[in-house]
């Protein structure tokens, strides 16, 4: 989905993404723990400069990242995510304009692995972490979830 732009004010945005931990990094759990450890010490240095909030989940050697913030800076931080070399196959879920944040408590909240994640998953039929399948309702559920959790 398009953003759109907005001259006159800028607009808060909810983005949403998941992507897969590059293969070579995901066979080793200290080098995991370290990249994921690396990540939001990045994103807790970064995010509350461009007032950034968000989640990021790590689970089935997937990410899922719900990033809100003012729309350029949402554009931005994807650029750059983008460009990640720890993680490929970035897939978009959902970029939308909100009125309120979800996660503003939290300048980048991490989940490792959750339970509460898997059986949201599995009560949702789906065997695995796999957030690309869900729909609209079930992603807003999922983000409840991660709030929670
Ligand atoms: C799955 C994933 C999520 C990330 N999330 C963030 C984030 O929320 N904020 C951030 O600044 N960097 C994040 N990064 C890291 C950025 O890609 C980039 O390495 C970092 O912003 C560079 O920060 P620096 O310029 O301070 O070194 C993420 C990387 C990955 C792989």
């Amino acid at each position: 989905m398009e953003l759109e732009i907005d001259n006159l004010t800028e607009s808060l945005v909810l983005l949403a993404y998941t992507s897969r931990i590059h293969p070579e990094l995901a066979k080793d759990k200290v080098k995991l723990n370290c990249i994921t450890t690396t990540i939001l010490g990045q994103a807790n240095k970064n995010n509350s400069t461009h007032h950034i909030t968000g989640v990021l989940y790590y689970g089935n050697e997937r990410f899922f990242q719900c990033i809100e913030g003012p729309e350029s800076a949402v554009r931005e931080l994807l650029k750059t995510i983008q460009k990640d070399p720890r993680h490929i196959e970035l897939q978009i879920l959902v970029s939308i304009k909100v009125r309120n944040r979800r996660f503003n408590s939290w300048s980048m909240k991490f989940i490792h692995s959750h339970p509460s994640i898997q059986e949201y998953f599995t009560q949702a039929g789906f065997n695995s972490f796999t957030p690309e399948k869900l729909s609209k309702k079930q992603m807003v559920q999922l983000l409840k979830t991660l709030k929670h959790s």
